[in-house]
């Protein structure tokens, strides 16, 4: 099998993964792997506000900027990630310490700062990230509530569209790889949004999978992605991970193989307008999955000791 990135990209598409700073730091195996087998790379957490922004007007760069260094070295891609979130946000932004006012210019200010910094360097921007309820209402955060309303979402757009021109602009979400009221509601706002003529290019649908609930079949899951690519976006599957209840054991490692490969497939035939499949790091003891899904674990393609699983091998067979 040769490496799943010259594979990818010759198959039409990016090979991604999430990475962090400190494992790029601290393991030269990571290192090795993450340059030879990926052609696009996702910054982990060293892009959130509560990374780059500690203090109010005060931004660290370090671990943003190695990342990118090191996707530059290794003549990567880069998903920059993200710009708009309620989660990890630095404990200075808090609502009642900001008049409405304030927090529309701070964010503004945000994301000319940290888009301009990055500007040419990355490939596409998770500009808003999870702004919708399961139930296809908007969530209700710091943002929505600061603008009064889901206008936040099309301002960010915007601001990101001026501080970069040439990067895509995704808006980024979960639990949108599959029909359900969620799904509908991003689509239809996100449309109206585009004929209104606000700079979004892209859906990101991040891929948390677990074994315990069931997956939509290949056409169906083909079908409703290409919902998405029909209204004149491009999609990237932008986190995918497969968890299992564990311990892990080959029944499972084969179904979990199923599911990555059925979505690579999706993301293939869909190539040109699906532009990335990137998985939500490696090996399983860097996954974020067990410390968020007590039970659950063994979500990458790719064993603790470095171990390719039987979801890297099919994907490698697939490409
Ligand atoms: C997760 C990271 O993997 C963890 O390290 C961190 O503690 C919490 O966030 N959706 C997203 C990602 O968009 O940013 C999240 O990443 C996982 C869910």
């Amino acid at each position: 099998l040769g490496p799943l990135r010259s594979l990818a990209v010759r198959a039409g598409i990016e090979f991604g993964t999430a990475v962090s700073a400190s494992h790029l730091d601290e393991d030269s195996v990571y290192r090795t792997l993450l340059s030879r087998e990926f052609s696009s790379i996702t910054p982990e957490n060293e892009m959130k506000w509560e990374s780059l922004g500690p203090e109010p007007g005060r931004y660290v760069w370090e671990n943003a900027d190695r990342i990118v260094a090191f996707a530059r070295a290794h003549q990567q891609r880069i998903r920059g990630h993200t710009l708009v979130w309620h989660n990890q946000m630095p404990v200075w932004l808090k609502p009642d310490a900001f008049s409405p006012d304030e927090l529309r210019k701070i964010l503004q200010r945000h994301i000319q700062t940290v888009v301009g910094r990055y500007r040419g360097s990355i490939w596409q921007w998770d500009v808003v990230n999870e702004a919708f309820n399961e139930d296809g209402t908007f969530r209700d955060t710091l943002w929505y509530r600061a603008f009064g309303g889901p206008e936040y979402i099309a301002w960010a757009f915007r601001w990101a569209k001026e501080a970069d021109p040439q990067a895509l602009l995704f808006y980024n979400d979960y639990n949108l790889e599959f029909p359900s009221p969620k799904a509908d509601a991003v689509l239809s706002f996100l449309a109206r949004l585009k004929a209104e003529g606000v700079p979004i290019d892209g859906i990101g649908l991040q891929g948390h999978i677990s074994l315990r609930y069931g997956f939509p079949h290949a056409q169906e899951l083909l079908d409703h992605v290409r919902r998405f690519v029909d209204a004149g976006f491009y999609v990237a599957f932008t986190e995918v991970d497969v968890r299992m209840p564990l311990p892990r054991d080959n029944t499972k490692d084969l179904a979990q193989a199923q599911v990555y490969t059925q979505i690579l497939s999706t993301c293939l035939a869909l190539k040109g307008k699906c532009l990335s499949f990137s998985i939500w790091g490696f090996p399983d003891k860097y996954s974020w999955v067990p410390g968020f899904f007590p039970g659950e674990g063994a979500a990458t393609p790719i064993a603790d000791d470095y171990s390719p699983k039987p979801a890297w091998y099919q994907m490698g067979l697939l490409l």
